[in-house]
């Protein structure tokens, strides 16, 4: 049983594989939080609760005279401001009258078969009931009638918890929340780090490592997305926390608008961690009988460090969170025309470039962004999404039956929340873009934004695109998103609700995905903003894949994608071969490297095919044919950060297995080429200690190649790179 209650203890304790959660119900009916770790018997770890008497650390009135009794210092499982807790909260209300006090006490608990669904969010789901158990615990405001369910999905076998919380408003007046976290934890001892993922636009997800000290230590987005600059996925681990020991926290939040995650050290040295929807510009309105639920948080803990952590992260991810056909489905190898075309295309010219994908083996083309409206540049069309066959010279069902007529699948670009001042659509609908009144909207790529928290306008943008989708076999589609949010308002709600905009505006795309691939469900939907500015776990429960970065030069891509990989799985990660030298950065590198570090993604080609020469074009192929001999192991099998490729100067290297440690793949990028350099090895993992592996026509031994190592061959140019396959000899 994955949830265990003591009523007598009023104990809480929740069991996945390898990891326990604890909460406890105290006297006054606060519940506390007392364990997260690793897994032990069922023991009450409110032992380790220890009270004292702290000058300016209030009492609630309920203790009576015990000046040890205080919110502002006991582990909370979910504080409340105007509780007499001074940290960071996780949850504040403000009622008519402008009063802020909230005190939550326990009511009762219930237990249900199965994982919770959130209505119009993303969640994890068990793939059957028994996967996963339900714990709800109602608490209740004594004097206000709000009552706050805490929610924890308990995936066990996955090793994941996951937390919602659903404030209900009970009462007969409307109330205000300021603040609604999705998750809060307290932990009284140790001393941490804060691992996030801090980027650009062509930089996304790399990693910062910080000592957590006195204060609050945040990262969150407020540009509506959940944005290149810091992503809504963090780390608390032990200060001596690696790849493989150590203990560590993960905190994914399944959210793509603005977000907040913050690490707090108190006085008395004590760690806070919250995460959730930003609280700034955040306030919604519960009428009576209203409820709001906050996007979902999934808690991943890991005894033998980031490694760990991650592949639970990427099991549940692949397993419980993505959707669809292409869930485990191969997905096709694609070219996309972006980098080989720009905007500066023809149907002739697609059809010219699509022949000579096929003849590479590529299984899907992409007619990237361009195809409607007026749009030769990025500064009009966005919002008139019907096809300029003018510039196609054919229509779009010519178009995509000709390339599946060369035995490939179609796919095209859309971005639908955004618009251009230069459309028609603007002109007929000036009032449909998030603009404040009175005041000219910021742009951003020259464009505006769509007021997606309106279901009419959803409606509209819908419609355009079934129009083009219902006639045309379209098998892929890429969903853009290329600006920040500004200008948060929206014409259609009153004052009071404002602060509701950003939010609203996520359910809104959420609903829209959920519609188009409901419609549609034998269309792979890749995700995108701009490249990585909306890779977030929410996203991923409509869309199987997203476009990692705008960065497409293979020694940059090293590090955007070993960052994005402590989250989120390969077979979730974007990633083309592009040419050279490269448009981003101007750097050359191999053919062969530009594939090896593609394949840690899903695999495709953005280049035009017509300017390869022979002998690249039957490199392509055998790079295709090796991207499928290996895709299995290479997008379910566990993935295994070698080296750190923004500190280790030398070498790149990652490594695939496949659960069963039969077979591994392991990839070498020479990232820095010097004179003279020493010898380097790399210690392989996943492996099995005792068995032999074969590799080339040698034999190695598995805990060899672990513990000894595998030496790297010495490069001969820069950023030249190698595949080795290691393969378990039968016996
Ligand atoms: C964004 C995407 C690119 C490309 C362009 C098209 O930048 O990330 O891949 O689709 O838009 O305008």
């Amino acid at each position: 049983m994955s949830i265990v209650l003591s009523e007598k203890e009023s104990l809480f304790t929740l069991y996945t594989k390898t990891s326990m959660y604890q909460m406890k119900v105290d006297d006054y009916g606060v519940l506390l939080h007392t364990y997260y770790g690793k897994k032990t018997e069922n023991f009450d770890y409110s032992y380790l609760i220890q009270r004292r008497d702290h000058g300016f650390s209030g009492n609630p009135y309920q203790a009576g005279n015990d000046r040890t009794y205080s919110l502002d210092t006991l582990p909370q499982e979910y504080s409340c401001f105007g509780s007499g807790d001074y940290r960071q909260s996780a949850l504040s209300v403000k009622y008519q009258t402008g009063a802020m006090a909230l005190e939550l006490r326990y009511k009762d608990y219930e237990i249900q078969k199965g994982k919770y669904k959130i209505p119009g969010l993303p969640a994890l789901y068990a793939m059957e009931e028994n996967q996963a158990d339900t714990l709800v615990i109602t608490m209740k405001d004594d004097v206000e009638d709000v009552c706050v369910k805490l929610y924890y999905g308990v995936l066990e076998d996955l090793d994941v918890i996951t937390r919602t919380v659903c404030v209900e408003n009970r009462g007969s007046a409307p109330v205000f929340l300021e603040r609604a976290m999705s998750l809060c934890l307290d932990r009284s001892y140790g001393s941490y780090d804060w691992i996030t993922f801090y980027g650009k636009h062509e930089m996304e997800r790399q990693l910062s490592r910080t000592s957590v000290h006195h204060g609050c230590q945040t990262v969150g987005s407020l540009r509506g997305a959940s944005s290149h600059q810091y992503n809504p996925f963090v780390i608390l681990a032990d200060t001596g926390a690696s790849e493989t020991q150590g203990e560590c926290y993960g905190f994914s939040l399944l959210y793509s608008g603005n977000f907040l995650a913050e690490a707090e050290m108190d006085q008395f040295n004590q760690t806070r961690v919250i995460m959730g929807i930003h609280p700034e510009n955040f306030s919604y309105k519960l009428e009576p009988g209203e409820s709001f639920w906050t996007p979902e948080a999934a808690m991943v803990y890991s005894d033998a460090g980031f490694e760990k952590m991650s592949h639970i992260y990427h099991r549940a991810i692949r397993s419980n969170l993505c959707r669809g056909r292409f869930k485990h489905a191969r997905r096709p190898v694609l070219m996309n025309n972006w980098e080989g075309t720009y905007f500066d295309f023809t149907g002739e010219k697609l059809l010219d470039m699509a022949e000579k994908a096929a003849d590479l083996g590529i299984e899907l083309f992409v007619m990237d962004d361009g195809w409607f409206g007026k749009r030769d540049t990025d500064s009009s069309g966005l919002g008139d999404w019907h096809v300029n066959e003018k510039k196609l010279g054919c229509t779009l069902t010519e178009l995509s039956d000709k390339i599946h007529e060369m035995g490939m699948k179609f796919g095209i670009w859309y971005e639908p929340e955004g618009i251009s001042e230069d459309s028609g659509l603007y002109r007929e609908h000036p009032d449909w873009v998030l603009h404040v009144p009175g005041r000219r909207p910021m742009r951003g790529r020259y464009q505006l934004v769509l007021d997606f928290s309106r279901e009419d306008v959803r409606n509209y943008i819908f419609d355009q695109m079934c129009k083009v989708l219902d006639h045309v076999k379209v098998d892929y589609l890429k969903w853009d998103f290329n600006r920040s949010i500004s200008d948060v308002y929206s014409s259609r709600l009153p004052a009071e609700r404002q602060g509701e905009v950003p939010h609203r505006y996520v359910l809104g795309l959420y609903e829209f995905l959920e519609r188009l691939g409901r419609r549609y469900p034998d269309m792979l939907i890749e995700g995108c903003s701009g490249g990585g500015g909306r890779f977030d776990a929410g996203m991923l429960y409509y869309t199987p894949q997203i476009w990692c970065s705008d960065d497409t030069d293979a020694i940059e891509r090293l590090e955007i994608q070993y960052g994005t990989s402590f989250c989120y799985p390969v077979s979730t990660m974007g990633a083309h071969v592009s040419a050279c030298p490269n448009h981003q950065t101007g750097r050359t590198t191999p053919l062969k490297t530009r594939a090896v570090v593609a394949m840690a993604g899903t695999f495709g080609y953005e280049l035009d095919p017509g300017k390869l020469s022979e002998e690249e074009k039957e490199e392509v192929r055998k790079q295709i044919t090796a991207f499928k001999k290996y895709y299995e192991l290479i997008q379910e099998g566990d993935y295994f950060r070698l080296t750190d490729p923004a500190r280790d100067e030398h070498y790149a290297a990652w490594e695939f297995a496949d659960q069963e440690g039969k077979e591994a793949l392991l990839s070498v990028v020479a990232s820095k080429v010097r004179t003279n350099d020493p010898p380097s090895r790399v210690l392989l993992r996943g492996l099995r200690e005792d068995a032999v592996y074969e590799m080339n026509g040698k034999e190695y031994l598995g805990g060899a190649l672990m513990h000894g190592g595998f030496p790297l061959p010495e490069a001969s140019e820069e950023y030249q790179s190698w595949m080795f396959h290691f393969q378990i000899k039968e016996k």
